[in-house]
């Protein structure tokens, strides 16, 4: 008999097993790097109103939450200072501080989880009073040339604390190059830089602004991040960030910009990460609570397809829930 339907994938779908050999990318645990905000205090532990499930830590809450993370086999953490306003001046003095909170947080950090990858971010805006990631002028215009060494030293002054891995993520020219100088200028020749190269203006990134109170004050930050109708940018974005130095690659927001992760993909030789953000969280997290969606499934499901678009690491908030998930 001739099989009237001669073409069947659905073969390959046939049973759990099947399947399992047939899948194409698997997100491991090993992919996951997790963003943790830490706030001044003791004991404190303040859930953001627009991320249910998401805390500010104070650092020795931090350190706790930790115990019970890193053991489900989280390796890498993305560092986020929350700091009151008395701490934000225009030139972001603050970041520099070799006792700052952030300072602070990275070495004990090390002290306390040495195997665990600590990634902090360089850019003014937990800084700053003026909510904007580069130099903010008399007249609102973002100063590019001027912010440039003010994100050299705060990424030398993390590293002076023992931090990893830093990642750029204000989106000014030229900072990849800058702070390769400086952090090899200053003997740290094996930090690495995780650039966010394509970084787009997003509406996603708002609960992030809650967490750190740090939105703009003025104006917004279509001057420096890109506008999400762009794709060959991104690819101009990344090649230049390559050039000077960058050692990893980031597309941010993810789950919206997936084409771009795949055109990246495509042409970096370097490692691409990608950074499901505190809207894409959100999202899924509120549509889970309204009964909409499964958490758990929609979790599994955004990240694989992230990685199926071509990254090769992902920042999520998600990351403890689905490496128990992965386990
Ligand atoms: C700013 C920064 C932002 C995020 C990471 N670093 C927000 C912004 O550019 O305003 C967003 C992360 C998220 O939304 O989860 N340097």
């Amino acid at each position: 008999m001739i099989d009237p339907q001669p073409s069947r994938p659905r073969r390959n779908r046939a049973s759990a097993a099947m399947r399992d050999l047939m899948r194409e990318v698997q997100v491991l645990k090993s992919d996951l790097i997790y963003p943790i905000f830490v706030r001044e205090g003791d004991g404190i532990s303040e859930e953001i109103s627009t991320m249910p499930g998401i805390h500010r830590h104070s650092l020795d809450h931090l350190v706790r939450h930790l115990d019970e993370v890193v053991p489900l086999g989280i390796r890498a953490v993305a560092l986020f200072p929350v700091l009151g306003d008395e701490h934000k001046d225009r030139t972001a003095s603050e970041s520099v501080r070799e006792d700052g909170l952030m300072q602070n947080s990275i070495r004990e950090l090390k002290e306390r989880f040495p195997e665990l990858l600590v990634i902090t971010d360089v850019a003014m805006d937990p800084y700053s009073s003026d909510g904007h990631d580069g130099l903010v002028d008399d007249n609102g215009v973002i100063l590019n040339d001027e912010t440039l060494p003010i994100l050299a030293a705060m990424a030398v002054s993390q590293a002076q604390a023992g931090a990893d891995i830093v990642a750029p993520s204000d989106m000014m020219d030229g900072r990849v190059a800058v702070i390769r100088d400086a952090l090899d200028d200053a003997g740290f020749t094996g930090v690495s830089i995780c650039s966010y190269s394509a970084k787009y203006a997003s509406a996603y990134y708002g609960p992030f602004r809650d967490a750190l109170d740090s939105a703009p004050r003025s104006g917004d930050k279509k001057t420096y991040q890109m506008d999400p109708a762009n794709l060959n940018e991104a690819l101009r974005e990344v090649e230049l960030d390559i050039d000077e130095g960058a050692d990893i690659v980031m597309v941010k927001p993810a789950g919206p910009y997936l084409d771009v992760i795949s055109e990246i993909a495509g042409i970096s030789p370097v490692p691409i990460a990608a950074y499901q953000v505190s809207g894409e969280y959100s999202m899924i997290k509120y549509a889970s609570q309204a009964g909409a969606i499964d958490e758990e499934a929609a979790i599994l499901e955004s990240l694989t397809a992230i990685k199926r678009a071509g990254a090769d690491m992902i920042f999520t908030y998600f990351a403890p829930s689905a490496a128990k998930l992965l386990s």
